[in-house]
C-alpha cells in the first residue's frame, strides 16, 4: 500500500476515513512479556536501542498482538545527546542518567562529527521495519523536542522542577538559545535521516512543555519545534508531523494557530469540547485517554474512550493515550480498546 493511502496519513492530512486510526505511545514496552524477554536477551535498554534486529522485533510485537494502525520506531529521545557525545546510561528503577552539562564549556564539547555514524543502527532498524511491517501499517519516526532533551542534558536525568535548566534559560538566554539551535540542527538532521531510511510520519515529543511559563513555551517549545518542522519540510514536504507539547494547557491554542504541524498530541487534561471547538478546525487531534484508564479497563475505560471518539471522531483525529502506556497495563485492556476503536464508525 502507498504511504498516502494509510489510515494514519489520511487522518493527519484531514482526508475522510471510515474510522480514526489508533496507536499508543510506548506501545512497545515492559507491559508485554515478549518485550521483557527480548530486553533480557539484549542486555541493557541502550543495547536494545542500538541492536537493529532486536529493535525491529520489539517494534513489531505490539503490531502482531493488536494490529495497531501505526508502528513507532523503538528507540529513545536520549540517543540524540548520546550521539552528540554526552555520556548516557539507564539504571534499573532510576531511569536515564547523563553526565550533566553545566556550562558553555560543556556545551562546546558536543559535536556533530560522529552523530550519524553513532545513529546508524537506528536508521538500519527503520529500514528493516519498512520491509517487515504489514503493508497497511504506517511507520512513525520520532525525536525529542529541544526543550525536553535539554532538560535531561542539563539536569543529568529526570527532574521534578527543572531548576538548573530554567536557571540557565532565565539567566543566560543567549547561551540557552545556542543550545536550542544546536539541538534544532541535530534533531532536524536526525529526523530527515529517519525519513530517508523509511519513516512515513514523524512525532516530536515535548514531554515537559507543561513546565514552562507561557513566554517560555513560545520561545523554548514552540519556536524550536517549528524550526525543526520547517527544516524537515524543505526537503520532505509530504511527510506529516505530529507535535506533542504535553500538558501546555491553553498554550495548545498557540500551536493550533501557528499550525506548522499536521497533528497535535493532547494530554488527558485537555477538555474534549474545548479542543473540538478551538483546535480541531485547524489541525488533526491525537490523544488523550488517561493511561491509568488503560490499567483500570472495563466500563470506566470503555465509557471514557467512547466519549473521546464521539467528541473528536467526526473530524481529523488519531486515537491515542494522553501519555505513554505504563508497565502495569494488562495487555487484555489494550486489546479491548483497539477493538472498541476499530468498531466505532461515523
Ligand atoms: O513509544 C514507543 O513504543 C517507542 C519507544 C519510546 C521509548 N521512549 C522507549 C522506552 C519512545 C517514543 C520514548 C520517548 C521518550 N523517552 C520520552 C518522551 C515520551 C514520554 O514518555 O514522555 C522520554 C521523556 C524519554 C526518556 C526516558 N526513557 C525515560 C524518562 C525513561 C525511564 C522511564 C521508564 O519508563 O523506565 C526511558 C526508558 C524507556 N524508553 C523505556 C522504554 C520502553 C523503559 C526502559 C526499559 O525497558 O527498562
Amino acid at each position: 500500500m502507498q504511504t498516502a493511502d494509510k489510515l494514519l496519513v489520511k487522518a493527519l492530512k484531514g482526508e475522510s476515513v471510515k474510522r480514526p486510526p489508533i496507536w499508543l505511545m510506548r506501545q512497545a514496552g515492559r507491559y508485554l512479556p515478549e518485550y521483557r524477554a527480548t530486553r533480557t536477551k539484549a542486555g541493557s535498554f541502550l543495547d536494545l536501542c542500538y541492536n537493529p534486529e532486536l529493535a525491529v522485533e520489539v517494534t513489531l510485537q505490539p503490531i502482531r498482538r493488536f494490529g495497531f494502525d501505526a508502528a513507532i520506531l523503538f528507540s529513545d529521545i536520549l540517543v540524540v545527546p548520546h550521539a552528540l557525545g554526552q555520556e548516557l546510561r539507564f539504571e534499573e528503577g532510576r531511569g536515564p542518567l547523563l553526565d550533566a552539562i553545566v556550562d558553555d564549556a560543556g556545551m562546546a564539547r558536543l559535536a556533530m562529527d560522529q552523530f550519524h555514524s553513532r545513529l546508524k543502527p537506528v536508521y538500519t532498524a527503520v529500514a528493516g521495519l519498512r520491509t517487515a511491517l504489514p503493508p497497511e501499517t504506517a511507520l512513525i519516526g520520532f525525536a525529542g523536542a529541544p526543550w525536553t532533551v535539554a532538560s535531561y542534558m542539563i539536569e543529568g536525568g529526570s527532574s521534578r522542577d527543572y531548576a538548573k535548566t530554567k536557571a540557565w534559560a532565565y539567566q543566560r538566554p543567549e547561551s540557552f538559545q545556542r543550545l536550542m539551535n544546536l539541538l534544532v540542527d541535530a534533531t532536524a538532521s536526525y529526523l530527515i535521516a529517519q525519513i530517508e531510511a523509511g519513516a512515513e510520519v514523524l512525532q516530536i515529543f515535548d514531554s515537559w512543555a507543561g513546565a514552562l511559563d507561557h513566554a517560555g513555551l513560545l520561545r523554548w517549545s514552540l519556536q524550536p519545534m517549528k524550526a525543526i518542522v520547517d527544516r524537515v519540510r524543505m526537503s520532505h514536504p509530504e511527510v506529516p508531523v505530529i507535535v506533542f507539547p504535553r500538558a501546555c494547557g491553553a498554550g495548545y491554542l498557540d500551536f493550533a494557530r501557528t499550525a506548522f504541524m499536521h497533528g497535535l498530541g493532547l494530554d488527558s487534561g485537555v477538555p474534549l469540547d474545548w479542543a473540538f471547538t478551538q483546535l480541531q478546525g485547524r489541525v488533526a487531534l491525537q490523544g488523550n485517554l488517561d493511561p491509568q484508564l488503560l490499567v483500570a479497563g472495563g466500563e470506566a475505560m470503555r465509557s471514557a474512550a467512547g466519549k473521546i471518539l464521539d467528541a473528536w471522531g467526526h473530524g481529523p483525529f488519531i486515537f491515542n493515550l494522553g501519555h505513554g502506556i505504563v508497565p502495569e497495563t494488562p495487555p487484555q485492556h489494550v486489546e479491548d480498546l483497539v477493538k472498541q476503536v476499530q468498531a466505532w464508525h461515523r
